[in-house]
């Protein structure tokens, strides 16, 4: 069992400062120690920096804030992961924002072109050039890594490797009206919170794995924004929703995919360590450690 935790320090993909940080808190609460205590061996390659990117000229492109920043950090993120996945490592991204999940999941499936994502989230992240309100790429990773909307050359480089029925969400409660068509559209599947609700996190999970990995063979990415939490578990977040998944719910998730034996990527983003006071903090920082325990095999038992 060999993972590689990948620090990305980056906030392009949204306004908020800090968020880039998170992986340094992480780090420094214990991750790395933690996860060789559950038998992992471990490799933290240090928090990528980045420095080499021109950041002083990216003006917009349409609404798109920052475009070029965070389209060369997360071709970067592309690359790393996509060779820890070649080399049998298993690829654990500590963000930063979410638009780093373009990075990420191009980089898994530059590996495993078969895989699933099941993507854990208030929102659906799933704006396009034409639909997007805010601007913010963390808005959009999903549009580009299906290759919905109007391309944009800068992020040419990203592949549409990733098929609606391949995708399924957990924990939405807040779309813009744009993201509700396109899901309608694609016939993307989503498990919002009312479903939560209805079913119960375990018939949930069941339900999404049904959709998009049927026979339980293929390779899973899991994708989760800690704002899936509700703001009491998970407060220090740049986009808070309310009503959101349990402590339990939330751990549930993880606990379930990593049952399956087909985690093949995992990413925990938008924790966003200059949020709300030191509790805060520090309660957010410990739950997305113990979300990346549960996903990589801690048991309660
Ligand atoms: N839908 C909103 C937008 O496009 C919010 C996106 C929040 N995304 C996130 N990764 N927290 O800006
Ligand atoms: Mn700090
Ligand atoms: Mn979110
Ligand atoms: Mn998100």
């Amino acid at each position: 069992l060999r993972l590689k935790v990948v620090g990305e320090p980056i906030s392009g993909g949204q306004p908020k400062a800090g968020v880039d940080h998170a992986p340094i808190h992480l780090v420094n609460a214990g991750l790395p120690q933690q996860l060789k205590e559950i038998g992992w061996e471990v490799h933290f390659g240090g928090h990528h920096q980045f420095e080499e990117i021109e950041t002083t000229n990216d003006p917009p492109i349409g609404k798109l804030k920052r475009p070029r920043l965070v389209s060369s950090v997360c071709k970067a993120v592309a690359d790393t992961v996509g060779a820890h996945a070649k080399n049998g490592v298993l690829p654990v991204t500590i963000g930063g924002d979410h638009s780093l999940a373009m990075g990420t999941i191009s980089g898994t499936f530059s590996q495993y072109p078969d895989a699933c994502v099941i993507w854990v989230d208030a929102h659906a992240d799933i704006n396009t050039i034409e639909t997007t309100e805010s601007g913010n790429i963390h808005g959009m990773p999903v549009s580009f890594l299906l290759g919905i909307g109007t391309s944009v050359p800068e992020f040419s480089w990203i592949k549409p490797v990733l098929r609606p029925e391949r995708l399924v969400y957990i924990g939405l409660r807040d779309l813009d009206i744009g993201e509700k068509q396109l899901l309608k559209q694609h016939g993307i599947k989503a498990f919002s919170m009312h479903e939560v609700d209805k079913y119960g996190i375990g018939q949930v999970v069941e339900k999404a794995l049904d959709h998009v990995n049927p026979g339980r063979d293929r390779p899973i990415h899991l994708s989760f924004d800690v704002d899936a939490l509700d703001p009491s578990v998970a407060p220090s977040t740049g986009t808070p929703v309310r009503g959101g998944l349990t402590f339990r719910e939330g751990h549930y998730i993880c606990e379930a995919i990593w049952e399956t034996g087909l985690l093949i990527g995992l990413d925990i983003m938008e924790v966003n360590p200059s949020l709300e006071d030191q509790k805060s903090v520090e309660q957010t920082v410990a739950v997305g450690c113990s979300l990346i325990r549960s996903a990589l095999g801690e048991t309660l038992l």
